[in-house]
């Protein structure tokens, strides 16, 4: 199920803005890859373009392809629908549906691309989708109850169940983390732990040390200055990135001496 995703030549444009540029990658199946960089030099919108959630920006564009498994998703004839549904997405603020109850936001994805369940396939895809978010013993008395009575970082696992549930290859996380204490924090990043070994899943996050626990591979991206596009800088095995990167670049920020 999980697919290797192969960039090539992207440049990222917000009408006449190149926000991002020349960006090449190649992202193994069943891996955890980590994009870091300072603020604005375009993480967010790079995971945009691995599920066409970008285009959807008024003014966007994007050239350059995305492969994943080998296929072009920017390809003429690609319904970005279905690549939305390979490629599942979990923002920075879990975003649950406040008055759908927790088990009816784990099926919504299911629901929204009009598959018809049962109700014991329900309850079955309900409890596959929790456990493997690592929510569902703390939920699984209260699977009727609304989502936003959960905590914030059952909220999150909530969001990563739904995303799940409609069995996608790849997972996008935006900084899944950011609004979290430690202990859910902990508690995601164990989660991404086991994620990997089904999905192939990228992670923007701010938080080294978080880069460091979960990824295999990191991207540290940068930005030259004010208006101008941001850049893959260094691509690499994250032991080597936090440990020997290439780049002094790399290793200024890396170090905080970042200017
Ligand atoms: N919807 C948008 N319309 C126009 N410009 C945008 C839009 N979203 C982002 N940008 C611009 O694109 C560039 C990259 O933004 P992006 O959000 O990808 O950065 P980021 O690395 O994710 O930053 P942060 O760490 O702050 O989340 C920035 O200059 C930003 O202002
Ligand atoms: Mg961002």
């Amino acid at each position: 199920m999980s697919k290797q995703i192969d960039i090539d030549d992207l440049n990222i444009f917000y009408g006449d803005f190149r926000a991002v540029e020349g960006v090449s990658m190649h992202i193994e199946p069943k891996s955890v890859t980590a994009f870091i960089g300072p603020s604005g030099c375009g993480k967010s919108t790079v995971l945009r373009t691995l599920n066409r959630m970008h285009e959807v920006i008024p003014g966007a564009s994007v050239q350059g392809k995305v492969f994943m498994d080998g296929e072009d998703i920017y390809a003429a004839g690609v319904d970005p629908v279905n690549v939305r549904r390979e490629v599942g997405m979990v923002f920075q603020r879990a975003n649950p549906f406040p008055t759908m109850s927790i088990k009816e936001n784990v099926l919504a994805g299911v629901r929204l691309n009009n598959k018809r369940l049962s109700r014991s396939e329900a309850d079955d895809l309900a409890e596959k989708s929790l456990r493997g978010a690592n929510l569902w013993n703390e939920v699984k008395d209260r699977l009727d109850k609304p989502g936003n009575g959960l905590s914030g970082g059952q909220q999150q696992r909530l969001c990563i169940a739904r995303a799940i549930a409609v069995e996608p290859s790849v997972l996008l996380m935006d900084e899944p983390c950011s609004a979290l204490d430690p202990i859910s924090t902990l508690a995601i990043e164990d989660l991404i732990h086991e994620l990997k070994q089904d999905f192939t899943v990228v992670i923007v996050t701010h938080n080294m040390q978080q880069a460091a626990r979960v990824s295999d591979r990191t991207a540290f991206f940068n930005i030259a200055g004010t208006g101008k596009p941001g850049n893959l800088i260094e691509f690499n095995d994250t032991d080597v990135i936090f440990s020997n990167p290439e780049k002094d670049e790399t290793q200024n920020y890396i170090s905080g001496r970042f200017g």
